[in-house]
């Protein structure tokens, strides 16, 4: 679609095809509201494209109107009626009645005996003068705003990957590049170092390498929480004036420290309690994934633990959710969304063990993977096999925890070739084909099965994972909580 038609012009194809449509079609103008059941749900389908075409635009542009008019702030000091609103406002009446509207549908603001007032949920997100503003939305409102001034008429060159988002150059390239980048991912280190915390707290830890750290604020928070954490953020060479920066802005340079290198090029040091990436492993494929993991089991004491922080969504989630995604079709950046078994299966090929994983249900939405560089060191409820390792003749049985209140809980076994199986009654196996998982309907012994000499030899995943009762599972990973336990048969 060019931007140069006039006003006909654009409404050219729409009177052309009602024309065809009254001529071929309708002998009568009663048709238009016809009883038959399928063109209903012709309009059903109508109205629901139709959301999905406009709903993004007229309520984006309702929120960027009232807040440059400064309506939601001027709400919040005061109700008001509409013809005041106005004058102090500062707006045509009319169009005040029309915005108000909208954003009465929107359930950002409501009218009562004639006053229009605040919804909690436009203080909550779209006036940083109220007590109870959080910031979540507001620098993602920012950028959209300045996506729709600069690129709206380029999105097919930015989807050819001919244009990209100039405010912003990934990979930044030298230390001015990285300041303009890292202010966009410091906005939420703060939610990350909380999601953090009781991973943590759960095993204490006294030095940590977090991997690609940015601008090391994730560090910082991370060693204000606990004062005797050491954190090495490591990062390009051109970063490290930035993390020096974050250390001497909290006063810990003697525990947050740059560690200036190229992740993929550089080996790690040794010794460390635990491994972050936050917000990395993303951007790589499966290949780099392996080798980074690997690098990062390399790095831990036997009793250390890897922390991976990354975005786990499932399918069913609202599109505004997919932002960041949108996002990064403006810049240079590749996204590998990872379902939670393949991140399971990557760690596993590294050499971890008994991968855990918490998913997050919120705007933010970072799950948070742990595993270990040694098996026997996650005390997280699992399915739990009688043996570590069994020989021919020998009985495998492996026993389930209790049930979490009000959650549903599944079971797999992924076998030595990486077949993976459901199990949904005593010692039935039914395959997996990544669409369909059935609960957990058995007791609390999962399978018992004498070791013959036909059984496949090797290693042996147990996956035990819960979700809310009322979700599906296969349709929402965030909400998953998934153990992975072990066995082998030699
Ligand atoms: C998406 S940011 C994540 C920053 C931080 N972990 C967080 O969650 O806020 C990715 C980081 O990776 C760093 N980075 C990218 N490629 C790198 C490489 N090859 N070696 C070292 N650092 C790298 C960038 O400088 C940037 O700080």
């Amino acid at each position: 679609m060019t931007h140069s038609f006039s006003q006909p012009e654009l409404f050219q194809p729409w009177n052309n095809a009602c024309e065809h449509w009254l001529l071929n079609q309708a002998t009568d103008l009663e048709q238009f509201f016809p009883a038959d059941e399928e063109l209903q749900e012709n309009r059903d389908e109508e109205k629901r494209i139709a959301d999905v075409a406009l709903n993004g635009f007229i309520s984006t542009a309702a929120i960027f109107g009232a807040i440059d008019i400064g309506l939601f702030e001027s709400l919040e000091s005061s109700p008001s009626q509409l013809d005041s609103l106005a004058q102090q406002l500062n707006v045509p009446t009319s169009h005040l009645n029309r915005l108000l509207l909208i954003l009465q549908r929107l359930e950002l603001v409501t009218l009562k005996s004639e006053k229009w007032r605040l919804q909690a949920p436009a203080r909550r997100f779209f006036t940083p003068t109220a007590p109870t503003f959080e910031p979540y939305l507001w620098s993602r409102l920012a950028m959209t705003r300045q996506f729709l001034q600069n690129y709206a008429t380029e999105w097919g060159d930015i989807m050819r990957g001919k244009r990209q988002f100039d405010e912003l150059q990934w990979p930044p390239r030298n230390e001015q590049e990285t300041r303009d980048f890292e202010h966009i991912m410091t906005a939420e280190a703060p939610y990350i170092a909380a999601r953090l915390k009781p991973v943590i707290q759960e095993k204490p830890i006294k030095r940590l390498l977090d991997v690609a750290g940015g601008n090391g604020t994730i560090a910082a928070l991370l060693a204000h929480q606990q004062s005797d954490l050491q954190v090495d953020v490591l990062n390009w060479p051109h970063v490290a004036p930035l993390i020096t920066e974050t250390a001497e802005k909290f006063h810990l340079t003697e525990r947050v420290r740059p560690l200036p290198a190229d992740f993929v090029d550089d080996y790690f040091p040794t010794d460390y309690d635990a491994v972050l990436f936050s917000r990395v492993l993303f951007n790589w494929p499966d290949e780099v994934v392996i080798k980074l993991l690997s690098k990062a089991c390399h790095a831990l004491k036997s009793e250390g633990r890897i922390m991976i922080c990354e975005r786990m969504k499932g399918p069913a989630e609202g599109v505004s959710r997919t932002w960041l995604t949108f996002m990064a079709t403006s810049v240079n950046a590749q996204v590998f969304g990872r379902t939670p078994l393949r991140w399971i299966d990557l760690l596993d090929q590294a050499g971890f063990y008994n991968p855990r994983l918490e998913g997050d249900d919120s705007f933010e939405g970072y799950g948070v993977i742990q595993a270990f560089a040694s098996p026997e060191l996650n005390e997280a409820e699992q399915l739990r096999p009688s043996k570590k390792v069994y020989q021919n003749g020998d009985t495998v049985q492996v026993t389930v925890p209790p049930s979490p209140e009000g959650q549903t809980q599944y079971l797999g076994l992924r076998m030595p070739n990486r077949q993976t199986f459901i199990l949904d009654q005593f010692n039935t196996l039914r395959p997996f084909d990544g669409v369909r998982l059935p609960a957990w309907k058995g007791g609390d012994v999962a399978m018992e099965q004498v070791i013959l000499p036909n059984i496949p030899r090797g290693k042996y995943l147990l996956y035990y994972l819960y979700a809310p009762e009322d979700v599906k599972p296969m349709l929402a990973f965030e909400q998953w909580t998934l153990n992975v336990s072990m066995f082998r048969v030699n």
